[in-house]
């Protein structure tokens, strides 16, 4: 069943009913100022730091879930209406939220009144906008009054919904005209301050929570909306809102329009006040004078549209495959966008208050994001690498407002140093740019230690060749990739955090995903090595390469597939020696597209018993059989019921590493078999099912062991969506980014059918790229021309300085 459609033309998602399985939400901001938006109006906003710097508040395990978000009561002689249907959930004559990129615009009508809200944050302002236009559709003249209302969060959101024996008294704000200004604290330390306006004179305002909601009422029915009066209340600590009221009339056929506008402004320290406790409003002022008239709304949409018409076009695809076209060109980018800004910090599954951004997902995001804004990108590999230690290993997560690394946590997770590899690599390959590598970038934010990221690199390398264990593979920590499987944890005390309980080194416990890792991005450390002229190290981390592809053949190989790790006994985990848990997905997926068995057979066979032993209808699970008791010496993975997340789920971020590891062994029917099943837009007809949004990824779907087989949780924050942007685009169309040009090669299924078209800017040159496939194979490239000469191998190799456009066709056979 679907709950909507998707409008390519407009690259939109259009929502057609309130009732979606669960929230369906966007993202709104693009570099500072976010906001989230269901498609009922929920969500909240904040600048750059979900958990230090929220604006508007978010309730925890809300009954009903999403309630909370920019409210626009509309009333009208007995009937009171939402233009998102909730909180009143009166029904609505007819209702749609478009759902876009970086906006969201509901549209309904109510007794021949229409109200159309065009949500948004501008490009270049800290602010979202919200403009709301009403259309009387009868033939009679109409009055009805609206009220807006948001609730603001004390700024902090973790100490906002814990600590009120202080926050219910330090609540302040000023109302001046239309504008209400939210100051809490700003009287002490904080230089920030948030403003709620409207574009018109107002009839009533509101600042206290109490006064507009009423005693024991909530949301769903204030009683000044009921009264159909304002109370024009300044609150003193409790609870800040901000709500106006505005009343309205209507001749047959005219429509009215309302800006308002929820801004977050700073001023220097020096400059905060005009009198004693009163706001120096000039950031407002400046602020809202930019969003008065419908033209200047109009505009700001405009520009955020070209923006992202600009972004989008870096790459395109035109095949016989509509779905596959509309996930890469519109919906996988644009999510690879909202993962790289958002890390696992706010979306409906993460607080908001937790995590702050991970190294290894950060890492991972920007492959899914670098072709994007590689300026950014260059930003952020700066950021992640001076958190790292200086023997190579790295906080395992850093607060995006401060940069610092988060202390609660540490480090000890193997995996971490080499997916710092990973995207400056990426980086190089997208941009060219080796001077990253001379940056000078400290240790632990201490500036005195800083050496060339290079020799981050180097550090990240070393970490993993001067940690391994009894069989030479890499030691695994507190945990690699999966860190859920703790195997020098042995927690047994419920609340003991899996992620830190425990020693973060053991001396025996290996992860062979890991050692698939150092093969992988070992050689392309080597690669970069050897490009800038570094000889002697590329040949020094080539052995090092060779001898870790030994290990896992030698001791990582299980018969039928790669074996996962060795536990802290040095027993063997995903293994036919295992009770449970014999057949993981990582060192399958990885050790395979990092190159490993693939002339000597073993690639083959263990993708073949991924396919046996692991797939199903909805996607391939992370390991068979499930686990069915809690194994001390495995930890979390074995504490989630058989078919949820970590144990045994469809874990959607490495199902691409099976789908890329098919492609290099030649094989674009299963890639693409296994790159659909869990692709959004291929299951939006069983949105029932799969209840999460369907035009972006989730970080699982409950596998076939669950009782829920089929349906996702925790849509939007997952390394998936930047996995599935490398497979598709890299991998399955073949367009490779490689440090000396752009390589074309791909790996397709019947289903591409014999031509299809590609747009790709690399560098300084747009590559249009044509491909042929008349003899239908999967992968091969039998000839490359560029404009009209016949090339060898499959690198477009940039062959004049200042070209800017090539033209490519690739003749598969
Ligand atoms: C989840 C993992 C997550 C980890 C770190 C675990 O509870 O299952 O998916 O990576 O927490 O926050
Ligand atoms: C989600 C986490 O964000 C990520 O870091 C981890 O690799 C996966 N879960 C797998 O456990």
């Amino acid at each position: 069943m679907k709950f909507g459609f998707f409008d390519d033309p407009n690259r939109e998602y259009v929502i057609t009913t309130p009732k979606t399985p669960l929230p369906w939400i966007n993202y709104l901001g693009s570099t500072a100022f976010f906001s989230l938006i269901s498609n009922t109006c929920g969500g909240y906003s904040f600048y750059k730091d979900a958990k230090l710097l929220r604006l508007t508040r978010y309730r925890y395990n809300n009954i009903p879930n999403d309630e909370g978000g920019r409210y626009y009561y509309i009333k009208e002689g007995d009937t009171v209406w939402n233009p998102g249907w909730m909180p009143v959930k009166t029904d609505l004559d007819s209702y749609e939220c478009r759902h876009g990129m970086g906006y969201s615009r509901f549209t309904s009508v109510k007794n021949g009144l229409e109200a159309s809200l065009l949500a948004f944050v501008p490009l270049n302002d800290n602010c979202e906008v919200n403009q709301i236009k009403f259309t009387n559709k009868t033939s009679e003249k109409k009055s009805f009054t609206l009220f807006s209302y948001i609730e603001f969060c004390l700024w902090n959101a973790m100490d906002d919904m814990t600590n009120y024996q202080r926050n219910l008294n330090t609540g302040e704000v000023e109302v001046i005209g239309s504008t209400i200004y939210h100051k809490t604290e700003y009287r002490e330390r904080r230089n920030h301050f948030a403003v709620y306006s409207v574009n018109t004179p107002v009839d009533g305002f509101d600042t206290s929570r109490d006064e507009f909601l009423g005693a024991y009422r909530g949301v769903t029915d204030p009683q000044v909306v009921e009264e159909g009066k304002s109370h024009d209340s300044i609150t003193s600590g409790w609870y800040p809102i901000g709500s106006h009221q505005i009343n309205v009339e209507l001749e047959p056929g005219e429509t009215k329009s309302f800006i308002f506008v929820l801004g977050y402004c700073e001023n220097p320290k020096d400059e905060k006040f005009t009198a004693p406790n009163v706001i120096n409003k000039k950031p407002a002022d400046e602020l809202l004078a930019k969003y008065q008239t419908d033209e200047q709304v109009d505009a700001a949409l405009a520009a955020l549209k070209a923006n992202w018409e600009d972004l989008l076009s870096k790459f395109t695809v035109k095949s016989d495959e509509e779905k596959l076209d509309r996930m890469v060109n519109i919906w996988n980018q644009y999510q690879c966008m909202v993962t790289f800004n958002m890390s696992r910090s706010a979306s409906y599954y993460e607080s908001g208050i937790g995590r702050g951004m991970g190294f290894r997902d950060s890492c991972q995001d920007l492959l899914g994001f670098v072709h994007l804004i590689p300026e950014r990108a260059r930003e952020r590999i700066i950021d992640i690498a001076s958190t790292q230690f200086p023997d190579g290993s790295a906080y395992h997560q850093y607060q995006p407002l401060t940069r610092k690394g988060n202390a609660d946590i540490g480090s000890g997770f193997n995996d971490d140093p080499m997916w710092l590899v990973a995207c400056v690599s990426a980086y190089i390959r997208e941009t060219g740019d080796t001077t990253i590598l001379d940056e000078m970038v400290p240790f632990d934010n201490d500036e005195s230690t800083a050496v060339p990221l290079l020799e981050h690199l180097k550090r990240s390398f070393d970490y993993i060749v001067n940690h391994k264990g009894p069989h030479k593979l890499p030691l695994i920590g507190r945990a690699d990739w999966n860190d859920c499987l703790n195997l020098n944890c042995f927690s047994e005390q419920p609340g003991e955090s899996f992620q830190t309980f425990g020693p973060s080194e053991g001396p025996v416990a290996e992860s062979v995903f890991i050692a698939g890792m150092f093969v992988k991005y070992g050689k392309e450390y080597a690669d970069l090595c050897e490009f800038i002229g570094k000889q002697d190290e590329a040949d020094r981390a080539r052995s090092e390469v060779s001898a870790m592809n030994d290990a896992i053949l030698k001791d990582g190989w299980d018969g039928d597939w790669f074996v996962r790790a060795y536990d802290a006994y040095g027993h063997k985990v995903g293994s036919k020696e295992c009770e449970e848990g014999q057949i993981y997905i990582e060192p399958q997926g990885f050790c395979v597209l990092a190159g490993v068995g693939v002339e000597s057979g073993e690639a083959k066979k263990a993708l073949d018993s991924v396919k046996e032993k692991l797939d199903s209808k909805y996607g391939i699970v992370l390991l068979q059989p499930p686990y069915t008791k809690y194994h001390v010496e495995l930890g979390e993975i074995s504490s989630y019921p058989p078919g949820y997340k970590e144990n045994a789920g469809i874990f959607c971020h490495n199902n691409p590493w099976v789908s890329c590891a098919e492609t290099v062994i030649g094989r674009g029917n299963r890639a693409f078999e296994i790159y659909r099943k869990t692709c959004p837009a291929y299951i939006e007809d069983i949105s029932e099912i799969h209840c999460t949004e369907p035009y972006v990824y989730s970080q699982m779907i409950a596998g076939k062991d669950a009782h829920f087989f089929g349906q996702a949780k925790n849509s939007w924050l997952t390394g998936t969506a930047a996995w599935t942007f490398v497979n598709v685009s890299q991998y399955i169309l073949g367009v490779v980014p490689t440090l000396k040009g752009l390589s074309i090669d791909p790996c397709i299924p019947a289903e591409m059918g014999t031509k299809f078209t590609m747009t790709r800017k690399y560098r300084e040159g747009v590559y249009n790229i044509t491909v042929e496939n008349d003899n239908k194979v999967e992968k091969g490239v039998a000839k490359l021309i560029v404009d009209g000469k016949e090339l060898t191998g499959t690198t477009v190799v940039p062959y004049e300085k200042g070209k800017t456009e090539y033209n490519v066709t690739v003749v598969m056979g």
